[in-house]
């Protein structure tokens, strides 16, 4: 079955969308803390989903920029090759100076499509068009020039600059929220965050600082030295050109602020929140909003799973998986976290080790 609507409330790297679109070998490229990389595989079995079947439409939240900039990446093809040619185009800096100079720019920036330079542009193009509003019809030169004309000519009025400026200055301010996919976001900051990422002391967390080791150590031999060796500029382009690209995807920032309408059969929704008693986040859910949260979108129809380091007991008849042991790749050696839940609307699928619906 097709799934119309799959949703993570938390996405962070979106590890799981990738996995369900792209198959078992997609990985998101940065690290990042919680990523549900390793439990991909245990968690869509327990949805009844297999790597690579794919949804037809995504809907993700993170209010985190920096996140929202990888999202981007994935929902388009261009901007994630264009990242990566800019990545390439760093590689023969100092990479230590290249760091702190792209550190020193700032926290990363999702820059609004429509600027106020852009305003202006398309206010003008259109009180000077032939007709009104229409850029494409031509300039007319009546709107324009008109002073000398009479007044009964057509487009006689005229609008010097001063005109579309004034009713700007006095435009309404109307308590409308905007999606966010109205975004164009620079590449280049897509580049500088993945880049920053990776050569950080602490994976993802460039205020943790440089370092240096894990590129001055990187043994040319893929056998020998350090396992965990940072990416050079060549191998992070490399994988920013094969990101896959999942197209039909919006993206939107803060979970709570979205009250879901009666939603289509078969809809999904998977929320990964900040774990209780975790820190390192910039924004967070306390365990009343993300009950909340869920309580919400399974009344609006999807069915609704929850990761936590522990059953979500409070969601009364729903059904508790333990998937700890199902953790594939790097073990959380770092991570005092050890337990891994996924508490679930609908009865799970598949249990690790347990097949479900056999008797
Ligand atoms: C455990 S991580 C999710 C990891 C994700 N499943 C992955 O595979 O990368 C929790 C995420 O919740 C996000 N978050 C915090 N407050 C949020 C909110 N109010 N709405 C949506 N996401 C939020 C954080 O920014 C963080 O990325």
């Amino acid at each position: 079955m097709l799934i119309p609507l799959f949703v993570e409330l938390c996405a962070g790297t979106a590890a799981l969308s990738l996995r369900l679109h792209a198959g078992r070998y997609a990985r998101p490229p940065v690290s990042r803390m919680g990523a549900k990389t390793g439990y991909g595989g245990a968690i869509l079995a327990a949805m009844g989903f297999r790597a690579g079947q794919g949804a037809a439409r995504y809907l993700w939240c993170d209010p985190d920029p920096g996140v929202r900039l990888l999202l981007e990446a994935y929902r388009d093809a261009g901007l994630a090759r264009e990242a990566a040619s800019i990545i390439r185009g760093w590689k023969d800096e100092d990479p230590r100076a290249l760091w702190e100079r792209l550190r020193a720019e700032g926290p990363p920036v999702l820059e609004p499509w429509i600027t106020g330079g852009e305003v202006a542009r398309r206010v003008l193009l259109g009180a000077w068009a032939f007709r009104g509003g229409h850029p494409e019809s031509g300039f007319n030169p009546c709107a324009v020039y008109p002073r000398e004309m009479s007044a009964t000519d057509h487009g006689s009025k005229g609008r010097t600059v001063e005109t579309p400026a004034g009713v700007l200055d006095t435009v309404p301010t109307l308590p409308a929220t905007i999606h966010p996919d109205a975004r164009a976001v620079d590449p280049r900051e897509v580049a500088r965050w993945a880049l920053l990422g990776q050569w950080s002391f602490r994976r993802g967390e460039p205020a943790s600082g440089y370092n240096a080791g894990l590129l001055s150590d990187r043994d040319p031999t893929p056998t020998g030295g350090h396992a965990a060796k940072a990416r050079t500029c060549d191998q992070e382009a490399g994988l920013w050109d094969g990101l896959p690209t999942l197209e039909d995807a919006a993206i939107a920032d803060d979970a709570r602020a979205i009250d879901p309408p009666r939603l289509p059969p078969g809809t999904v929704c998977y929320i990964d929140p900040p774990y209780q008693g975790t820190t390192g986040y910039a924004s967070d859910l306390t365990r009343a909003e993300v009950l909340s949260l869920a309580r919400r979108w399974a009344d609006a129809g999807a069915a609704v799973y929850i990761s936590e380091a522990e059953p979500l007991t409070e969601l009364h008849g729903w059904h508790y998986v333990d998937i700890t042991t199902a953790r594939v790749g790097q073990k959380r050696t770092f991570s005092r976290q050890q337990a891994e839940w996924l508490t679930c609307s609908v009865p799970p699928a598949l249990k690790p080790g347990v097949q479900m619906g056999l008797f």
